[in-house]
């Protein structure tokens, strides 16, 4: 992980973009290996893991199924409120596909929990989970990130989609906000 520099915003980078990339394409290929002759059906966590999807899918050899989910995990504050609802429900029949599922962050788990029960229910063939990024101090719940890009520190961190009460989101690499 690279970084230090502060931009005109007076934020941190975290990560840079070139680092974004090849993240990304790390976590592409190994899909392409994986998902080699399947049609699963890729599950985009809304709003944060947009910018992430929406990269990754454009390196993917294979053809995939696109559809969105929703959840409210995080108050307009850093700290997770602990309670989760679902905003938006999925589009597509997902029984007996294989289902990935795409996050931002995974910090303390809840919301991927809470995502996993849900599409679990449904019967899927497979259920994976890919996520750009995780914390160190994160994921006490018993959990498996089948694909995971990169462990950042313990900061709240903005940018590649990633928001603090809805800003900062277009930024193009991750950038520390310090609260
Ligand atoms: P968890 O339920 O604690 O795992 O939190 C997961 C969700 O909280 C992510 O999908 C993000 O939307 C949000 N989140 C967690 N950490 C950060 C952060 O550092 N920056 C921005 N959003 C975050
Ligand atoms: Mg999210």
């Amino acid at each position: 992980m690279t970084g230090g520099r502060k931009t005109s915003d007076g934020l941190r980078v975290l990560v840079t973009e070139s680092d974004l990339r090849k993240t990304v394409s790390r976590l592409a290929e190994a899909l392409n290996r994986d998902y080699a002759g399947k049609q699963p059906v890729l599950v985009g966590v809304l709003k944060g893991g947009f910018v992430f999807l929406a990269d990754l899918v454009r390196q993917l050899s294979f053809p995939a199924e696109i559809d969105f989910i929703q959840v409210a995990s995080y108050a307009a504050g850093t700290e997770s409120t602990g309670s989760l609802r679902l905003l938006s429900g999925l589009h597509t029949d997902i029984r007996g596909r294989d289902v990935l599922v795409v996050e931002d962050i995974v910090d303390s788990g809840l919301t991927l929990s809470y995502l996993l029960r849900y599409l679990r229910r449904r019967r899927p063939a497979s259920l994976r989970v890919c996520a750009l990024l995780t914390k160190e101090t994160g994921v006490p719940l018993p959990l498996t990130i089948d694909y995971l890009g990169l462990t950042i520190p313990d900061v709240f961190a903005v940018g590649y989609g990633l928001d603090h009460a809805e800003h900062y989101r277009q930024l193009p690499d991750l950038r520390v906000l310090e609260v």
